[in-house]
């Protein structure tokens, strides 16, 4: 076995059972082919009941988050998250108009920050649409003040697709396709299926599995809109093994931020792991201007952390919110990894900050 940690995942954990995993949430449900598929199914399943024309999105986001409201002929304006003396501070105008609020509890980690000024808005009959993508497995998964609350579930493990929608609103049937976009998954299982070999031990050249989900990525940025995510998915999603995904991350992150804590060249965006928390990464502060060598240091070491996440054209930064983009990396804490792996993470980034 070829020994990596982080980047693509390559294998679904999965129970005998059925796991009947968010009945919890007693709202109506729908499954979909990823996250922005879910966006833009809600943004029209609420435009079909009354005009939305501005929603207020985070500074801090992914490209997919803003795409679909940009598609759906909405404009977009941005609160600010930023880093204020190491933690994460979000600065949201109480008097800017909007007719819809997108919240995000970043990377699974509870943060009250925002509670009041939901309740707020609630009270002013603005929507409230919550990204639970990263919070998903955490205990307090969303704001019970949500109107529609959706997640993807492709970053938590080797699932080529699959996202859900929750609202206690009547959800309707999506209007086109009710299938998988097919080439997107068909390519996607075709990189998953070579990873697996390669990290098995054959010789297969990295390059080729990093090309299909390079192409595969493009596809889904292309052609995303009105796909369900396919039976099968749907199955592994029902069936997903989420005891041991949220065992592994929490004592995996727990481990990190215990022994990363000292460390005076980064800064924990979040210091502890509480026992309802289930983190997908563990974002660290990389200090004077270092993230981007730590991280090609990691890769020396086969330790593959991902940023959060790439700016493009459809992001409006300031110096201050691209401060929080240019200078987080995220750690791996997944459930492929242990104790041990995790105290590899740890020397590497120890050893590199001596070097200097
Ligand atoms: C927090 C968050 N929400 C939504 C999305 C969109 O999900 P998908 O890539 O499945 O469309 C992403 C993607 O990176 C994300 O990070």
């Amino acid at each position: 076995m070829k020994k990596e940690i982080g980047s693509e995942f390559w294998t679904v954990e999965q129970t005998a059972e059925k796991q009947h995993l968010f009945n919890a949430f007693k709202r109506n449900q729908r499954f979909f082919l990823s996250g922005r598929t879910a966006l833009d199914f809600l943004i029209k399943n609420i435009k079909a009941k009354k005009p939305i024309r501005k929603a207020y999105l985070p500074s801090y986001c992914c490209h997919s988050m803003i795409q679909p409201f940009l598609d759906n002929d909405i404009e977009v304006i941005f609160y600010e998250v930023l880093i204020k003396e190491n933690k994460l501070m979000i600065k949201v105008d109480p008097n800017v108009e909007c007719d819809l609020f997108y919240t995000i509890q970043y990377f699974g980690f509870v943060d009250e920050q925002l509670d009041d000024f939901i309740r707020k808005i609630k009270q002013q009959g603005k929507l409230i649409v919550e990204d639970a993508t990263h919070s998903l497995f955490t205990a307090k998964a969303f704001h019970t003040e949500a109107d529609y609350v959706f997640a993807s579930l492709r970053k938590w493990t080797g699932l080529p697709g699959g996202a859900l929608v929750w609202s206690n609103e009547t959800l309707y049937a999506p209007a086109s396709k009710t299938d998988s976009n097919k080439a997107y998954i068909e390519k996607r299982e075709a990189a998953y299926r070579l990873k697996r070999r390669y990290i098995e031990g054959e010789p297969i050249e990295k390059k080729a599995f990093l090309t299909l989900f390079d192409e595969a990525e493009q596809m889904l940025d292309k052609d995303y809109r009105g796909y369900g995510c396919g039976q099968e998915i749907q199955e592994q999603i029902e069936h997903l093994d989420i005891a041991k995904i949220k065992k592994n991350r929490q004592e995996n992150a727990a481990f990190l931020c215990e022994k990363l804590r000292f460390c005076k060249d980064i800064e924990l965006l979040y210091k502890a792991v509480k026992q309802d928390t289930c983190p997908v990464f563990v974002p660290i502060i990389v200090k004077k201007h270092q993230r981007d060598p730590l991280r090609a240091f990691l890769i020396q070491q086969n330790i593959y952390c991902p940023i959060h996440w790439p700016i493009s054209p459809m992001h409006k930064l300031n110096v201050g919110t691209e401060a929080l983009y240019k200078n987080t990396l995220s750690l791996v804490c997944d459930q492929r990894y242990e104790i041990e792996d995790m105290t590899s993470i740890v020397n590497a980034i120890i050893q590199f900050f001596e070097r200097k």
